[in-house]
């Protein structure tokens, strides 16, 4: 196997069988947390935030020491990147000293100008678009309730509630990849890109999946395996706060709709969680919601993700499975 360096900007870039292969590596993390240590020496990886977070910080960091390497966190206001300082630049730099990229900003082109000019593999922490590294946490999430990693391609997901914003477009992509059928459902106004749907159209129908986007929540739910939401108000968008208490409420998940779904249907939100807003008290705190293990398969999902990624790079299969 010879190297060749490879990014996560986006849940597309990993095919069906990488998907499947990360995800493996995921269940092992999950046995082992000490399973594989490619960064033992240690080498650093630089985990930038240009948005507040939790768990991201929290499972990249600890992530990274449990792989043996150095975690490297900065945040915008203490980086010259927040005062403007180029990507590119900053790119040209980091890369010289670490061993990986993880970043969590705002617009997509920023992640992908960072990939462009680095030499190590830089991972999309969440940006506006997308979110590949929680759907991976969810996908390990669904693997570990239902019977492994196989039992993911088939299983119907359903998203409800702001259906444009980066946790859909990742559940699309992510799904279409998985060999699922993937229901998304919002209000007209918040509704997926169509360039996203696609792309998720396309990815689907060569792994055995589908596509729904609809406006109608019932629809979407009615019969799904697992049942996702997410904040109505992203990160980015506090200033939409009174316009975007509106339009969502037919899309709380709450006793009702979850009672549309398989009766062990599971339940998982990204994080963090808004009771009586996208979600009712009864569901995220009841018996079919998995969030707490959700939350911590972010930690075994980076894991298996940077070790995958170094092992594309280095071309070291020991480190891929
Ligand atoms: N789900 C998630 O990414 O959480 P944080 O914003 O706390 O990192
Ligand atoms: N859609 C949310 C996800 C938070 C993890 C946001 O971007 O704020």
């Amino acid at each position: 196997m010879t190297g060749q360096l490879r990014h996560m900007l986006r849940d597309d870039d990993l095919n069906h069988e990488e998907q499947k292969q990360v995800l493996e590596l995921g269940m092992k993390f999950r046995e082992n947390r000490f399973y594989k240590q490619p960064f033992a020496g240690p080498q650093a990886v630089a985990v930038l935030f240009d948005k507040p977070s939790t768990r991201t910080r929290s499972s990249f960091s600890i992530g990274v020491a449990e792989l043996g390497g150095y975690p490297l966190v900065i945040d915008k206001s203490g980086s010259q990147l927040g005062r403007g300082e180029p990507v590119a630049d900053t790119a040209r730099v980091l890369t010289r000293m670490a061993y990986g990229i993880v970043w969590r900003t705002f617009g997509q082109d920023r992640v992908e100008e960072m990939a462009k000019y680095a030499t190590c593999p830089v991972v999309n922490a969440l940006t506006d678009d997308f979110h590949p590294c929680q759907v991976l946490a969810d996908f390990l999430t669904i693997a570990q309730f239902r019977g492994g990693v196989d039992a993911l391609a088939g299983k119907t997901i359903a998203y409800v509630g702001d259906a444009a914003n980066n946790m859909a477009n990742s559940y699309l992509l992510a799904g279409a990849v998985a060999g699922m059928h993937v229901r998304v459902a919002g209000p007209y106004g918040y509704l997926p890109r169509k360039d996203i749907v696609a792309d998720a159209e396309r990815i689907a129908a060569e792994n055995g999946g589908s596509i729904l986007v609809t406006t109608d929540a019932r629809e979407a739910v009615a019969g799904a395996d697992c049942i996702f939401t997410d904040t109505w108000v992203s990160m980015g968008e506090e200033a939409e706060y009174a316009i975007r208490s509106k339009p969502f409420w037919d899309y709380q998940v709450n006793d009702e709709l979850m009672a549309l779904a398989k009766p062990d249907a599971l339940f998982q939100h990204c994080l963090p969680a808004y009771r009586g807003k996208e979600v009712t008290e009864s569901v995220i705190d009841g018996p079919q919601s998995v969030v707490w293990d959700e939350a911590e398969n972010r930690l075994h999902a980076q894991k298996a993700l940077l070790t995958w990624l170094v092992g594309q790079q280095r071309g070291d299969e020991s480190l891929l499975a």
